[in-house]
Parts: C-alpha cells; structure tokens; sequence
C-alpha cells in the first residue's frame, strides 16, 4: 500500500492482515472461523472497507459473493451459507430458513430471509476512493444496478409505519440482536409453545429471549418473508436510528456511485433527503436531546439510549445544535466518559447496562467505527481522535476480539475476529492520509 507506520502501528498492520488472510475461504471472509462460518452482510461490508486497504481484489470478491444471494425482491440477506459447512454446523442454518422455497430467492445458494444495515454502497464507494477510481469502475458498474435494486427493496417493502423509515422485523436486522432496546418490544412476542432446545452461540446460555429470535423468523419465513404480513401480523416491527442512519449514508453513497456510472444521482438524492427527515421528525427526543428506536407496535420510542443513538451523525445534513448535543451525550459520563475503553454500547447509567452483556454495554470495534465516520463527517476532532486512539488501545491490548470491556478493555467474545480487524487497517490507513 506504499503507507508508512511508526514500528507499532506496522506490528499492528500486519496482525489485522493475517487475521483477515486467516479468514478468508477463496471468495469471502467468514466473521469468525468457529462461531461464524458462512458470510453476514454488514461483516462483509466492514470486511470490504479493510481489505480496500490490504487486498482490493479481495475486496470485491467479498462483495459480489455476497450478491449471489440478493433476492428477486431486491433483499441482500443478512447470512448467505456456505455449502462446505456441514449443515448443522450454526443454527438456525438453512434448513429452518428454507429460502429456496421461496421464488425470489435464488437457486444456487441458501440464504436467510431478514436484512442487515445496508453498508455495501457505502463499502463499495469507500473501496473505489480508496483504490483509485479508474480502477473500480467497471466494478460499480456492474454492481450499481444491483445496490440499486437493494435500496429500492428496502423502501418499497420494508416501510412498514409508511413514515419513510425502514421498519425493522427482527432484532438480528439491527445487527445489534441483544441490544436493550429490543428487550420491551420483544416481550411482548408471544414465546414459542415448546422451546427450540438448549443450543449454544458465541458460549451464551440460550433461553426464552432467543426461542422468541429463532419463533419470530418461523413466523416471517411460514408467511413467506412477505410485506402484507409485516405490516399487518407480525408483531416485532422497530425503527432503528443505526440501521436508518447506515441506509441515509449509503443512499447519499449510492448518489455518488450513480455518478460515477452515469447513472441519475437524483432519484437517490431525494431518498436521502426524505430518510434524513423522518429520522428527525420521528427518532429525535427533543427532551432527552438524544435520537432513540421505535417501537411500530404500540407508536412510542424506546426509552433507553443506546450507541445506535450516534449512528445518525453520519448524516451530512444533522441540524449543527443536534450534533453538539450529541457529541457532548458521547462524551459525558453515560457514555465515553465513564470508561476507559469508550464507547459502552449502552447508556452506563441505564438499569439495563451490562459491562459483559452482549451488545448491552461492551465496546465493540464496527459501532466505534461507524460513530468515527459520523465524527469526520462533522469535523468533531475531540470525538474522532478519542475513538480512534481508544480503538487502537484496545485491539492492541487485547486482540481483535469480538467486542471488550468498556472499563478495562478486556477481550470478550470469539477470538481473530474479521471486522475488529478489517476496520483497524482502514482507522491506521486514514489515519496516515490525514497527517500531511
Ligand atoms: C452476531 C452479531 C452480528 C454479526 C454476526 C456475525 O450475531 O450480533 O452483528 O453480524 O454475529 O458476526
């Protein structure tokens, strides 16, 4: 990459690179060797903006071999399996999602049946900055129609409230799946008559929470993953700000792709536009001065305050007084302020925070890193300089875990973990092209 490090940054380079090089299968990159073994979509994204830096090649494969298993319907599935791994070897695997039942999935390989927050245009821009745009077009390209297609799905089909927010049916959508958000609205899930049997993942104990995860996908796939039945049946529909703010940067993405194809830009810009109000007029407490989920089911939002709350600085266009109220809700003691190893994925003064729990407290690498790209985009130096410092500390300390203690930095979770990796090259790799 021609980029010069200091003798630590160089060690820490080239670790994140082996991990990735490790995880690699010859056409993606499994999150985890054990525990994750097929490709989710927003790791493969994280995993792209990486190997932008490592491997640019790399990078594209992992994307197109996670369109193999876009949907008719325009849905990118949230796990596209692998038919090497032995069928049973993660639950629920293919054969409780039953995709090829479905007409608009496709034929040549199983995949679920729920989203993910949609990164890829944004990953696909990024890795096409990164490496030199010449390069990448015939990439965009070909790939263009196909984030289009994602886009257009996720607004024709997943509106569910009709408010211009994507709705989301299914804690595993957020990518946050056991964030104390979802706690009240999925209470309220009736739990399945027999439970699905002890199972273990990621070493949790599993109990009625995740019958209640693995009852609600039966219930999307039995009505045939359809939007009549979102709207009007299931009972799990949320409005998340990370997953709203992830879609608003990456249609303001997918603006910039369309340009850089020859394609109209405008459609998309108008799609940014009506996210970026509805996110304001509905996710926005004045009062608490901090953006919050919603819950469809009974039209209020959630009281906790959770890392999902800073994802919309990634929208260019955040009202200036909104953004200093939340970089200064970041940096007091609910958050940054009072941990070492910021930031906690959920308020530390919330009954709900648990320094282990998870995504109910650790500080995980892809919500840092998504909250840095929000700080960049509003020129918060304090903010962008202390995730990224903080990010470093703690892969450089513990490893590229999974996610980490928010007081001492300690590793948690599976071990050489793909994005912890990927996104520490692209931290090191900007870090370098800021300094003059
Ligand atoms: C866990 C995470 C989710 C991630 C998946 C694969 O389920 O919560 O965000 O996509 O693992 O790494």
């Amino acid at each position: 990459m021609g980029i010069q490090f200091t003798g630590d940054e160089t060690a820490v380079w080239a670790a994140a690179a082996r991990v990735l090089d490790a995880n690699w299968t010859g056409t993606a990159t499994v999150p985890s060797p054990g525990l994750y073994p097929h490709q989710w979509s927003w790791d493969s994204s994280f995993v792209c903006l990486g190997l932008a830096r490592h491997r640019p090649e790399r990078a594209r494969i992992e994307l197109l071999s996670l369109f193999r298993g876009q949907w008719e319907t325009g849905l990118v599935p949230h796990i596209v399996f692998s038919s090497s791994v032995p069928r049973h070897a993660f639950f629920p695997g293919p054969e409780f999602w039953r995709s090829r039942a479905q007409q608009a999935a496709p034929r040549g390989v199983d995949t679920s049946g729920l989203a993910q927050p949609p990164l890829q245009a944004l990953a696909a821009l990024r890795l096409a900055q990164s490496s030199g745009q010449e390069e990448h077009r015939a990439f965009l390209a070909h790939l263009y129609p196909h984030l289009a297609a994602q886009h257009a799905y996720l607004e024709r089909e997943r509106d569910v409230a009709g408010l211009g927010l994507v709705g989301l049916c299914h804690p595993w959508e957020s990518g946050l799946e056991n964030s104390p958000a979802w706690d009240h609205p999925l209470a309220a899930v009736d739990p399945p008559a027999s439970p699905f049997g002890r199972r273990s993942r990621g070493g949790l104990a599993e109990g009625a929470e995740s019958d209640r995860h693995v009852s609600l996908v039966q219930s999307l796939r039995d009505a045939g993953y359809c939007s009549e039945y979102l709207r009007n049946d299931h009972p799990f529909v949320v409005e998340d700000p990370l997953f709203n703010a992830v879609f608003l940067a990456s249609t303001h993405a997918l603006a910039e792709v369309a340009e850089l194809v020859g394609a109209d830009p405008r459609p998309h810009r108008e799609a940014a536009q009506r996210i970026h109000e509805a996110m304001l007029e509905h996710l926005w407490d004045r009062e608490a001065c901090c953006f919050r989920a919603r819950d469809v089911r009974t039209g209020r939002l959630i009281p906790v305050a959770t890392i999902a709350g800073f994802a919309p600085l990634l929208d260019p266009d955040l009202p200036p007084a909104i953004v200093r109220g939340l970089a200064e809700l970041l940096l007091s003691a609910r958050f940054a302020g009072a941990t070492g190893y910021p930031v906690p994925t959920c308020d530390v003064q919330s009954a709900a925070f648990d320094r282990s729990g998870f995504w109910r407290g650790p500080t995980w690498v892809n919500t840092n890193y998504l909250v840095w790209l929000g700080a960049l985009t509003h020129h918060l130096d304090a903010v962008s300089d202390l995730l990224l410092a903080s990010t470093l500390r703690l892969v450089r300390q513990s490893g590229f875990r999974e996610y980490f203690d928010p007081f001492d930095g300690t590793g948690r979770g599976s071990h050489d973990f793909s994005w912890s990796a990927a996104l520490i090259l692209d931290l090191l790799a900007s870090r370098r092209c800021r300094r003059p």
